[in-house]
């Protein structure tokens, strides 16, 4: 199983102070001498970590394959096949958002999807589409021209933390917090196995797999044991454990849970 190592968060500490400390170019050597296989990076439109210098640097050092997530927007898009990474992941974005909520609905949004990968695909980058593990997406993820869908982990993972009591409660207003611990556990069963069976029909279609969100040191085997999936992109758990740990004792521990 391939590790995506997302360094988002690492450019989130540096905003929270708008100074140039840490560098999440110095990230780079760590993720290859850790044995991650790709560095994951999201240009927000509102620019609220990763910034445009931080990706033009990170795709012309990086020695990993650089997948640069980004929203279907026509003037990120022009950004991105500039930057030229190895591959660009279409995600959907909200500012009000803390992260990215849901896969992106390629149904609804089909005319700006299929643009984006046009042009992706003309400037010789591989697109990924981040979607929800339902057959409805799978289905429209092979009517388009993609080499990759990711799979959407975060409704495994939240109903997985509030099962173990990861979850903060005072900060979450889930109405399925309320719900008894026998229904928590049918609902984490009913999502892995979305999550398994979208793998599967979008591999047997031809489809590369990776998912990600969400996705932690207690929660990730299930996910690493799906067949059907190449690939996980992780970045909020590996970052928050590295502040004790060091950054490539957290990406080993990581590697060594995906077997
Ligand atoms: N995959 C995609 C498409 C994402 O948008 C994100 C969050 O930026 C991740 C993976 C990583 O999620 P997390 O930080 O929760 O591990």
């Amino acid at each position: 199983m391939k590790l995506g190592v997302n360094i988002d968060h690492i450019a989130v500490l540096r905003e929270a102070r708008k100074v140039n400390d840490p560098d999440p170019l110095d990230a780079l050597g760590i993720l290859k001498i850790a044995g991650a296989d790709q560095v994951t990076i999201h240009l927000r439109e509102d620019r609220r970590h990763i910034c445009d210098e931080d990706a033009l640097r990170i795709v012309q050092r990086s020695r990993l394959p650089v997948n640069l997530e980004c929203s279907t927007q026509s003037d990120i898009i022009d950004i991105i096949c500039r930057l030229k990474p190895h591959r660009a992941t279409l995600v959907p974005e909200k500012r009000e958002e803390v992260t990215t909520e849901g896969g992106l609905d390629i149904v609804k949004y089909e005319k700006s999807v299929r643009s984006a990968i046009e042009r992706l695909h003309a400037h010789e980058i591989e697109v990924s589409l981040f979607i929800d593990p339902d057959m409805e997406s799978i289905a429209a993820a092979d009517s388009l021209d993609v080499e990759w869908i990711e799979l959407h982990t975060g409704t495994y993972a939240n109903i997985y933390a509030m099962l173990f009591s990861q979850l903060d409660r005072s900060h979450h207003s889930i109405k399925e917090l309320e719900l008894p611990r026998s229904t928590l556990k049918t609902k984490l069963d009913e999502s892995l196995s979305a999550l398994e069976s979208a793998a599967e029909h979008a591999s047997s279609r031809g489809l590369k797999v990776a998912a990600g969100h969400g996705l932690n040191y207690e929660n990730v085997e299930a996910i690493a044991n799906i067949e059907a999936i190449e690939e996980l992109n992780i970045g909020q758990s590996i970052i928050a454990r590295s502040i004790y740990t060091g950054l490539e004792r957290a990406i080993k521990d990581m590697k060594a849970l995906l077997g």
